[in-house]
Order: structure tokens, then sequence, then C-alpha cells
């Protein structure tokens, strides 16, 4: 598994910086969701699941945060997210983790489908069994 970032375009002038991004231009598949995660207390680690059919893409807008992704042959730690022009390609498959959320932190998270709590698998000895086939 190789880790795969996107470098987002800073466009800025004397008064600040701006990010735009734009689906199947900056990021490779069309966007059906948009969330982020913020407020997270300290210790908490989150995340714990795959998914079967979900690309996404993970950038700290704000703050820091780290990342563990598995894909079940392969486990990398210590993904540091912590500028605002970096994005997470996190494959469709991948088990994630998030964890040392700084207290200012904004994970925006951009989806390649709707919401389906059918899609995600919640257990990671399922999730072993799904990859080895
Ligand atoms: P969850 O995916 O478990 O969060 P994390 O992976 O960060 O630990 O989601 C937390 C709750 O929010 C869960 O009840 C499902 C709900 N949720 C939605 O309703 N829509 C969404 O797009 C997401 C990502 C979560």
């Amino acid at each position: 598994m190789k880790i795969k970032f996107i470098d987002f375009n800073i466009l800025g002038d004397e008064r600040g910086s701006l990010i735009a991004i734009e689906e199947l231009k900056d990021i490779p598949f069309e966007i059906k969701r948009v969330y982020y995660i913020f407020g997270t207390k300290q210790n908490v680690r989150r995340g714990f699941h795959a998914h079967k059919d979900l690309q996404q893409i993970a950038i700290c807008v704000s703050g820091s945060c780290k990342f563990l992704l598995d894909s079940g042959k392969k486990r990398v730690d210590n993904i540091v997210l912590d500028t605002p022009n970096k994005g997470l390609f996190i494959d469709k498959m991948i088990w994630r983790e998030m964890y040392d959320f700084s207290e200012d932190c904004v994970l925006l998270v951009l989806a390649s489908e709707y919401y389906d709590e059918s899609d995600y698998i919640r257990d990671y000895d399922k999730f072993l069994s799904v990859v080895d086939g």
C-alpha cells in the first residue's frame, strides 16, 4: 500500500490564502458528500472501519491529527495531517484510525458516495477476511 497525498495549490495574495478543490480535476472522483470532524476530545481515537466501496480524501483544514491506514497486508501508522494544502487519499477497503487530534483540529472529508451504513466494515477480523477473499 502506497500512501497517496494530494497537494493542493494555495491561491493567495496579501489578504491571505485560499484553496479551491474541483472534482475530477484536483481529486480523482465525483464528490457526493462532504463532512467534517471537529471538537474531538483529547485522547479520542476514531474511525476503526473500512469501506467496501467508498473513496475519500481527508484534509486537516485546521490544526493537526494522525492517521493509521491498513490494507490488510500492510499497516502504516503515524501519518500526519497538519496543513490545509495536503489531502490524504483513502481508497476503498482500507482500514483507518484517526488519533492525536489537536484541540483546533477540523478534519474535512470529501467522499465519493452518499452515507451508507451497509458500506462500512466495522470489525477488523471481518475486514481481514474480506481482504483475503
Ligand atoms: P463514524 O463514521 O462512525 O465516525 P468515525 O469514523 O469518525 O469514527 O460516524 C459517526 C456517526 O455519524 C455515526 O452514527 C454515523 C454518522 N454519520 C452520518 O450520519 N453521515 C456521515 O456522512 C458520516 C460520516 C457519519
